[in-house]
């Protein structure tokens, strides 16, 4: 079912009144239906997520005060600083506001720092209006709505900005490809939709809109876990991804919380690969031969296949003498006299770590040379370009085609690499 929402304009004027509008993400049209939802619902307890410098705080501030609504609000994002202008305190806009022209009905607080799933602690339960707006591509809005999910009252309304990003791009970007998380959010849930039409976007799509829950919701859950699986387009950081786990194990089954690892570890594993895809075969050639050159000394990560055709390359193409070995993890494994245990390299000055493995074992080869203060030796840096390299060897070693030196294990692999234009 969808239901329409009646715009409520009058509390959007407030930006007018604000410094540079109040630097509001949201335009004028998507900020009348935020403030008609509320109007239309009448909330008891808000929380909103993605403040930046709060400018659509301070126009839901206004909006509850001109419809004299007593209600709890908090306002969470991941930055305490303005993510746009780190000189400034997130929500900076807003508190100016509130400073100005205090809303005794309304009880009002920031919280900057954390994700909401770790803020929920401070905030509670019965949430009956939520408004996402952070990173709207995956995991992004879905994952914060599972994390909220459990504390949103039977029939909360959650309102998400950004819901026709994916078509409508921003700026000069006509199109944005992977920022779909608060559509994917929106489409999976069994929920009332509340949506309007927005006649200045092309085809009247509207970048904004929402959901009211309803008893049927519960079984959107396992959907909710699966929609996990669709592309991320970025991982949180540790600490970030540590309140998500806490949250989840707190609040769901052991095979929820197992799909969220599931899914972390499929994400990490894609991203990372995605993330060479656009790189020109000429640029890792030039910094190749660059590295090779300045470097005195020469390690190759690992010994198999791959390793063994990089050696090839470097001997046909570069100055042989400076290969030093290949480095492999435990040298009872391997009898070859030119294989190296990393904690045998006494001094890594004026060396480069080539990889000359796979890529499934390059995060964790990646994350254990981090660890030991490595990382700035090794080509290419952070694993980012290793398919084109993999490409100018193969094309030097006249190897093509003998065989293949990725697998495709993961399915879907061959389609990145043949949609790839060289
Ligand atoms: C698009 S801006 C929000 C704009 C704001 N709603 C407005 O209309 O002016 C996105 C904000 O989300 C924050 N953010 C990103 N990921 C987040 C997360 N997981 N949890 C909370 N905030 C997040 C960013 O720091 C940034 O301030």
């Amino acid at each position: 079912m969808i239901t329409k929402i009646d715009l409520y304009e009058e509390p959007v004027e407030i930006l007018d009144r604000l410094e540079n509008r109040g630097y509001a993400g949201m335009s004028d049209f998507e900020l009348s239906f935020l403030c008609g939802a509320i109007k239309e619902f009448r909330p008891r307890k808000i929380v909103e997520v993605g403040v930046a410098a709060g400018g659509t705080t301070a126009v839901i501030l206004n909006c509850l005060k001109s419809l004299d609504c007593s209600c709890e609000m908090y306002s969470v994002d991941i930055c305490e600083q303005c993510y746009f202008d780190l000189s400034k305190k997130t929500g900076f806009v807003a508190k100016k506001f509130l400073e100005e022209e205090p809303i005794d009905i309304i009880k009002h607080q920031f919280l900057l720092g954390n994700t909401i799933a770790a803020s929920l602690d401070k905030i509670g339960k019965d949430i009956d209006f939520v408004i996402l707006d952070t990173m709207h591509s995956l995991p992004g809005e879905l994952l914060d709505f599972i994390s909220l999910y459990n504390s949103l009252n039977k029939r909360a309304v959650v309102i998400f900005h950004d819901i026709s990003q994916s078509q409508l791009g921003f700026g000069n970007v006509n199109g944005a490809p992977f920022e779909y998380a608060s559509l994917v959010t929106l489409a999976i849930t069994n929920s009332e939709k509340l949506l309007v039409s927005d006649k200045s976007n092309i085809a009247g799509l509207c970048n904004i809109g929402g959901m009211r829950l309803k008893e049927e919701t519960e079984d959107s859950i396992e959907n909710l876990f699966l929609g996990l699986f669709i592309n991320w387009n970025y991982l949180p950081d540790n600490r970030h991804l540590c309140e998500y786990r806490q949250r989840i194990k707190k609040e769901y089954d052991e095979q929820y919380y197992q799909m969220f690892e599931q899914a972390i570890e499929c994400n990490m594993f894609s991203l990372y690969r995605r993330q060479g895809l656009e790189i020109p075969l000429k640029t890792v050639k030039d910094e190749f031969e660059n590295v090779l050159k300045k470097a005195e000394k020469i390690y190759i990560y690992r010994a198999g296949k791959i390793g063994r055709e990089v050696e090839k390359y470097i001997r046909n193409c570069f100055d042989e003498k400076k290969i030093r070995g290949h480095i492999i993890s435990d040298k009872k494994m391997n009898t070859c006299d030119d294989v190296i245990e990393l904690s045998e390299i006494e001094n890594m000055d004026c060396s480069v770590i080539i990889l000359g493995l796979h890529e499934k074992y390059h995060l964790e080869v990646l994350n254990s040379l981090y660890q030991k203060g490595l990382s700035k030796y090794v080509f290419p840096y952070n694993g980012i370009g290793f398919r084109e390299l993999m490409k100018v060897i193969e094309y030097e070693n006249r190897f093509y085609g003998k065989f293949e030196l990725y697998e495709n294990v993961y399915g879907y692999e061959q389609l990145i690499r043949e949609g790839y234009r060289y």
